[in-house]
């Protein structure tokens, strides 16, 4: 059977490191509301010079070097993000230009904070299908720059960087990609949106959320398609080394993890340092676990995101 396997993991974040103290000066908020509500203590804000792009390319060196390839090895980018450098062409293709990779497949997806789960099954898609031997799959975001900073109920909540790794395409392997699942459910568009486009205001838009009612939809969604990936794999929440899950909320971690009766140690938690960091966040995590040693060569992982649309899903991976 033919597996994608992560051969190396990568992450890059903005210079600047932006206090909850920080931020009470501009924002009618406080440090003691952001922890207790958010579990969020830090996040890095791209400063001049620092795009999506730029933060993909940091991430895709990374996962490259740690992979032991050369760029010119890969044959296919699939970047995640809702915050590109510009509407076309595909932040993707700018990454492969940097990188000096002269020909590949490469394109986005557009799946907000699921960003990430979904570039990871199209990829192993394509390489299980045999369109492809070995991708990078970014996720990446500059969420800064379409928030509402006067706007203290979502300004507090994000923050930027870009996580990637690479996949290589191998036959029957031990570890891999075991099983994926996706959802959507458009009905949700009012309560996480940018109110722009350009197709409608001709502007970026900023963010908006009905911080509680995500909330909700959130722990339910995710524990369900938590549930559904393991069970595609044969497998249990009792087989689990690690969830990395999407980083919105502490207490979403917290909620969800109960309801799959997962111990809180297995959950890696990077919220307090980097915020909601989009489609970023989840393999910003990653790499963070994998580079700090937690995760170890052979531990199950299961990843999980929900975000706008909504949108949602989980992979199960023998990493
Ligand atoms: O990444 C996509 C998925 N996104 C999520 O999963 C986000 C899910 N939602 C959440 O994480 C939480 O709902 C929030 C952190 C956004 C909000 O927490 P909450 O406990 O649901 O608070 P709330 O929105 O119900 O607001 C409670 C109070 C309000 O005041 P009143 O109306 O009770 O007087 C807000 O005005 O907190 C106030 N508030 C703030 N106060 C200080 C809202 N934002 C702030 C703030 N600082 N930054």
């Amino acid at each position: 059977m033919r597996r994608s396997v992560i051969l190396g993991t990568g992450s890059a974040l903005p210079a600047r490191r932006v206090s909850n103290a920080e931020l009470s000066e501009t924002v009618d908020t406080s440090d003691e509301w952001i922890v207790e509500r958010t579990g969020i203590r830090f996040r890095h804000i791209a400063g001049e010079g620092e795009t999506t792009s730029t933060l993909a390319t940091d991430a895709a060196r990374a996962a490259l070097a740690a992979a032991g390839i050369d760029a010119g090895a890969i044959d296919l980018i699939v970047l995640a993000t809702a915050t590109p450098d510009q509407t076309f062409p595909a932040t993707a293709t700018l990454v492969q230009a940097a990188l000096g990779i002269p020909d590949c497949v490469a394109f986005d997806v557009a799946a907000v904070c699921s960003g990430f789960l979904y570039a990871v099954q199209v990829a192993d898609s394509m390489i299980r299908a045999g369109a492809a031997n070995r991708a990078l799959v970014i996720g990446a975001e500059t969420f800064s720059r379409i928030l509402d900073w006067q706007d203290r109920a979502t300004c507090v909540l994000f923050g930027d960087g870009a996580g990637a790794i690479v996949l290589e395409g191998q036959a029957g392997p031990e570890n891999g990609i075991l099983s994926t699942r996706l959802h959507a459910d458009g009905r949700h568009n009012g309560l996480l949106y940018v109110d722009g486009g350009p197709s409608t205001t001709q502007t970026v838009g900023h963010v908006r959320m009905k911080g509680r009612e995500v909330f909700r939809h959130a722990v339910v969604n995710l524990a369900t398609v938590m549930g559904e990936a393991l069970a595609a794999a044969g497998l249990t929440a009792a087989d689990v080394d690690w969830v990395v899950p999407h980083q919105a909320n502490a207490r979403i971690l917290d909620a969800t993890a109960r309801k799959l009766d997962l111990a809180p140690e297995k959950v890696i938690v990077t919220v307090d340092r980097h915020a909601n960091t989009s489609a970023a966040s989840v393999p910003l995590a990653l790499d963070t676990a994998v580079r700090d040693g937690r995760i170890q060569r052979g531990d199950l992982l299961v990843l999980e995101a929900m975000g706008g649309g909504f949108t949602w899903g989980a992979a199960v991976v023998r990493y």
